[in-house]
């Protein structure tokens, strides 16, 4: 398995769900509908989408059928990013190499195509029109508290909203594990764990993918708070440096670059450890794991 060619076959997959999915519809307001495309269509890297997939098929699942539910976790992280470069918190101009949206659309527009994201990502996960007869209804519904539960208060809002009450105080290890593991791991292991749900994995299966969802979703934001202090702008298609402009907490401010890479690589190691129930159709998660450390962007 060649895993470059796997993840670009995926994020076409889920490319071109999105593209069909948000063509132009009249009971949309025109420029609330641009707002969103703008967002979703500017790339990224799918990551989210992908690793839902790729559990799916270490379970067993065959991927076609699961792609509207690995879409709809995209529109929740788009959403995050479109409110996380709002004035009122990172303040950021520069988003997957674009404007960022409120820059483009005004903060109005951002804030409410940021909401629709959200909503239509549940409306996505619990319409009949994509059911499949292979997945159960009961399935449906425990990946989508899964999602909910990763995004909401008590995951990616939560740490978000611990995000900003952190700024310029001194870092502590405590809460910077919880900004972290709820602000960026909740989702991902949201995602990996709804593509073994899909699949009717359970027991020490389904605690395998939470593990590995667990810490890659936390070497995911490890990786993310040394490339904003070590990459470049051009690169990573948003503004280097922007954690230390807001006295950020982060992992390079607590322990330094080379001791955050340290704990990224045993991170990353534990989360292919964690799949070793699981036989050779879960190569894709372990070689995204271990492509985490040699991210750029
Ligand atoms: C950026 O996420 C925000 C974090 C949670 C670190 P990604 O690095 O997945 O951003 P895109 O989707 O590829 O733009
Ligand atoms: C954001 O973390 C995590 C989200 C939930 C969006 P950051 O604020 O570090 O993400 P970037 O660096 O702006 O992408
Ligand atoms: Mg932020
Ligand atoms: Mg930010
Ligand atoms: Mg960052």
């Amino acid at each position: 398995m060649d895993i470059k060619s796997y993840l670009k076959s995926r994020k076409e997959l889920v490319d071109s769900f999105l593209e069909s999915y948000f063509s132009a519809s009249p009971a949309v307001p025109a420029r609330l509908q641009e707002s969103i495309v703008y967002s979703l269509s500017a790339g990224g890297k799918r990551i989210r989408p992908i690793l839902c997939l790729a559990a799916y098929e270490a379970c067993g699942g065959k991927t076609e059928d699961v792609v509207h539910y690995a879409a709809a976790l995209e529109l929740i992280h788009t959403y995050s990013l479109i409110h996380d470069d709002l004035p009122a918190m990172d303040d950021d101009d520069l988003r997957r190499g674009k404007p960022t949206n409120h820059k483009v659309f005004g903060d109005g527009m951002a804030i409410l195509a940021g909401d629709a994201l959200l909503t239509e990502a549940f409306y996505l996960l619990s319409s009949e029109k994509y059911a499949v007869v292979s997945i159960s209804p009961s399935a449906v519904v425990r990946v989508i508290n899964e999602i909910a539960v990763g995004s909401g208060m008590y995951g990616m809002v939560g740490g978000q909203a611990q995000d900003l009450l952190s700024e310029k105080e001194e870092p502590d290890a405590g809460t910077l594990s919880f900004i972290h593991k709820c602000k960026t791991a909740a989702l991902i292991t949201a995602a990996v764990k709804s593509g073994g749900l899909l699949a009717s994995c359970s027991g020490d299966r389904l605690r395998g993918l939470e593990s590995y969802g667990q810490n890659t979703g936390l070497a995911f934001q490890v990786i993310d708070d040394i490339l904003d202090v070590e990459g470049e702008t051009e690169v990573l298609g948003k503004t280097a440096g922007s954690d230390e402009k807001k006295k950020k907490m982060t992992y390079p401010k607590l322990y330094g670059i080379d001791e955050s890479k340290r704990k990224a690589k045993e991170l990353v190691d534990k989360a292919v450890e964690a799949l070793a129930v699981f036989d050779e159709k879960a190569a894709p998660l372990r070689s995204i794991a271990h492509l985490l450390l040699e991210r750029k962007n």
